[in-house]
């Protein structure tokens, strides 16, 4: 049977992951959340006092990290670290180790494998340039930064952690310069992505657009 791959990328907060959930679920494809990868790479790299790590050294715990999703849990070896992964501590470094080009080079070849098996949908910042530059639908979605942040406070107050609103929305322009100016892989639109701004739009708006859209995929 044919594979399909979609790649939804965007900034933090723009909504990917929820319309990432909801699309593969409604195709009945793999949902695949790349920047679950990175958050537990750091999680484990915080865990273990790791982050000043040399690469050589660093390439060996990388290699043996277990990463699993099952359903909407993500787990560290046998750990579920759904919730840990989206602490005030992961949040603060997750963007210096997920620019490490040590990391990258695992991740991609992690999330390449993943596309190799099933139909899937990954959510991320280099999915439609760099991991899947073929994938048969790209998706660029985005959100003002003001919008994100509230977003982000839901999520956060949901995790009992109460970051003001100005406090998030400066975390927001630091985390979007750093992402996107970095050396390896920035966030960037593929050329072939369609863009959608989801900051006047609900859930159901943005899966209608996208929804238009799939029936076009390049097959
Ligand atoms: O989507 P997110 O906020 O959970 O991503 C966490 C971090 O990982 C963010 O700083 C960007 C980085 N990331 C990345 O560099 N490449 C990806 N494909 C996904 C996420």
């Amino acid at each position: 049977m044919k594979k399909y791959i979609i790649a939804i990328d965007g900034p933090a907060g723009s909504g990917k992951s929820t319309i990432a959930k909801f699309l593969a679920n409604e195709l009945g494809f793999l949902y695949i959340d790349s920047g679950a990868m990175y958050r537990a790479v750091t999680l484990y790299m915080l865990e273990r006092r790791l982050l000043k790590l040399v690469d050589k050294k660093l390439k060996k715990h990388l290699q043996k990290i277990k990463i699993g999703f099952d359903n909407k849990l993500v787990y560290l070896g046998n750990e579920d670290v759904t919730d840990k992964i989206r602490s005030s501590q992961v949040n603060k470094y997750v963007s210096e180790v997920s620019a490490r080009k040590v990391v990258r080079k695992e991740m991609v070849k992690r999330q390449k494998e993943f596309g190799k098996h099933e139909s899937i949908v990954m959510d991320g910042r280099d999915i439609g340039t760099q991991v899947f530059p073929h994938a048969n639908l790209k998706i660029y979605l985005t959100a003002s930064v003001e919008e994100r942040a509230r977003r982000r406070k839901k999520d956060m107050k949901k995790l009992g952690e109460d970051d003001s609103l100005s406090e998030l929305i400066r975390q927001i322009y630091a985390r979007d310069a750093y992402d996107s100016t970095r050396k390896i892989s920035p966030l960037a639109k593929a050329q072939d992505a369609i863009v959608l701004d989801s900051t006047e739009l609900s859930i159901r708006d943005v899966l209608k657009k996208i929804g238009l859209f799939v029936p076009y995929i390049k097959r």
